[in-house]
């Protein structure tokens, strides 16, 4: 299955390519998108419920500000959603992050640290892991490479 990334605007682009290396390194397809809950509402609601049928598995939504783009995308569809909130110049993120993580009860978004895009797609990967081998054994061989280069630190 793939993996939708959808960001607010093209200001979180630099953010969310984060992602797509690792998506890449895992074998995981993708598709990007510029899609606003705010500026393009009823884009929003056509992609996102087209998702499913599509093939797609996990929703990465990165946005920031109040901007409430992985609450709405969850909403509008029971596939998982990954909130990647961004840093803001004047609330420093905060504001994405309250924005994504504080979901009411029935609609669960599963938030990542500020900019934190590859985390998303690290957590995408071991979403889809359940139901694909390949993958589960490359989130292994990814961990023990990560032990290893510790390991193998000296200072
Ligand atoms: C949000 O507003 C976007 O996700 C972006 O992080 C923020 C600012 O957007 P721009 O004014 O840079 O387009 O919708």
């Amino acid at each position: 299955m793939k993996v939708a990334i959808i960001m607010g605007s093209t200001s979180d682009l630099e953010v969310m390519s984060g992602a797509f290396g690792i998506l890449d390194d895992f074998g995981i397809g993708y598709e990007k998108r510029v899609i606003s809950a705010h500026r393009t509402p009823e884009l929003m609601f056509e992609y996102t419920k087209a998702l499913k049928d599509r093939g797609f598995g996990v929703v990465i939504a990165g946005a920031g500000g109040a901007a409430h783009l992985a609450g709405v995308a969850a909403g509008l569809t029971t596939l998982p959603v990954i909130a990647v909130p961004m840093a803001t110049k004047n609330l420093g993120g905060l504001d994405s992050l309250l924005s994504m993580v504080q979901m009411p009860t029935g609609i669960p978004v599963a938030t990542v640290a500020i900019g934190g895009a590859k985390n998303a797609a690290i957590l995408a990967a071991e979403i889809l892991a359940l139901g694909d081998k390949a993958i589960s054994d490359k989130l292994d061989a990814y961990r023990k490479a990560q032990a290893e280069k510790i390991r193998n630190t000296v200072i």
